[in-house]
């Protein structure tokens, strides 16, 4: 299938940019942005808004405010939804698209779940009762360098890394690991989906190959986190539209399914969210 962008090297060349030139995007490129959100999708069919915000609209440019992590950017991306289940897989899936979108048109992003002034940012979106609104982006151009306090957060987070794959995808059951022999043609999509980022690197997505099924699980970490913004559930989204979007490009057909029960031995800390049937 012909993509709006090539999937790998997009992936590859998306990384967290926290230091921008010091001007907003252009009209051509605002406008390109401005298209692609009016006809993004993801596979839950849940509708999810997103607002490109101006920072210099506010009256009081601390309000949306990102307490010094991020320099230079003039224009935010917000995205929201309306409470229910999927609700923050379905906004991680279609924020994620729009990040390779501007990753491909050579504009710098950073997903922001924690270092932003929700309040501020709340204000400027205009949300509905219920609405979800987990995370933004500043999006703009890259300096190309990186100052002292994202050199340490990268470091802190061991950005550059990512889990192996033994750790990530398993047969069967969570005991033996999915070598990429096994999973054949998707081996593409599994490795698509481990390059995507999560909150503080933690990566939580397993996936198990079971016959014609991958499951997609969540490893909680032990404590709880706030329902209304839990990272985690973002992070699955996020991941998910990698190794969609690498299947999709590859051609291999499939659909995204809750079961009620995937009958897989699982530990405590697995939570099954939903699986990509093969067709
Ligand atoms: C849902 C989500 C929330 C994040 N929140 C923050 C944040 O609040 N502050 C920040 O500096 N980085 C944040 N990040 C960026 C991650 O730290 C980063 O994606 C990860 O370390 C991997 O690095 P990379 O994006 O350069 O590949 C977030 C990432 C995701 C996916």
């Amino acid at each position: 299938m012909k993509m709006d962008f090539p999937v790998e090297k997009t992936v590859k060349a998306r990384s967290s940019i926290r230091t921008y030139e010091n001007r907003g995007l252009s009209k051509n490129e605002k406008d390109r942005i401005n298209t692609y959100i009016a006809n993004l999708s993801n596979p839950f069919s849940i509708d999810v808004t997103f607002r490109l915000l101006e920072k210099a609209a506010s009256s009081d440019g601390e309000k949306l405010g990102t307490y010094g992590v991020i320099k230079g950017a003039g224009n935010y991306i917000g995205a929201s939804v309306s409470d229910g289940e999927l609700a923050l897989e379905a906004l991680g899936y279609s924020f994620e698209k729009l990040v390779l979108y501007a990753t491909s048109l050579g504009l710098g992003t950073c997903w922001l779940g924690g270092t932003f002034n929700r309040s501020g940012f709340a204000a400027a979106m205009n949300l509905k009762e219920g609405d979800l609104f987990p995370c933004i982006s500043p999006i703009g151009y890259p300096t190309g360098k990186k100052r002292t306090l994202e050199s340490v957060m990268r470091w802190a987070s061991k950005s550059d890394q990512r889990k192996e794959w033994s750790e990530l995808f398993f047969k069967e059951d969570f005991s033996q690991p999915l070598t990429k022999a096994e999973a054949g043609e998707f081996a593409f999509p599994l490795e698509m989906l481990r390059l995507a980022p999560s909150a503080v690197n933690k990566q939580p997505w397993r996936i198990v190959k079971d016959k014609d099924a991958y499951h997609f699980y969540l490893a909680r970490s032990l404590k709880s986190d706030n329902a209304k913004t839990d990272l985690q559930r973002v992070d699955l989204g996020i991941a998910t539209c990698h190794f969609h979007l690498a299947a999709l490009e590859k051609g291999l057909p499939g659909t995204f399914k809750k079961l009620v029960n995937p009958e897989i031995q699982s530990p405590e800390q697995m939570q099954y969210v939903f699986s990509w049937i093969e067709s």
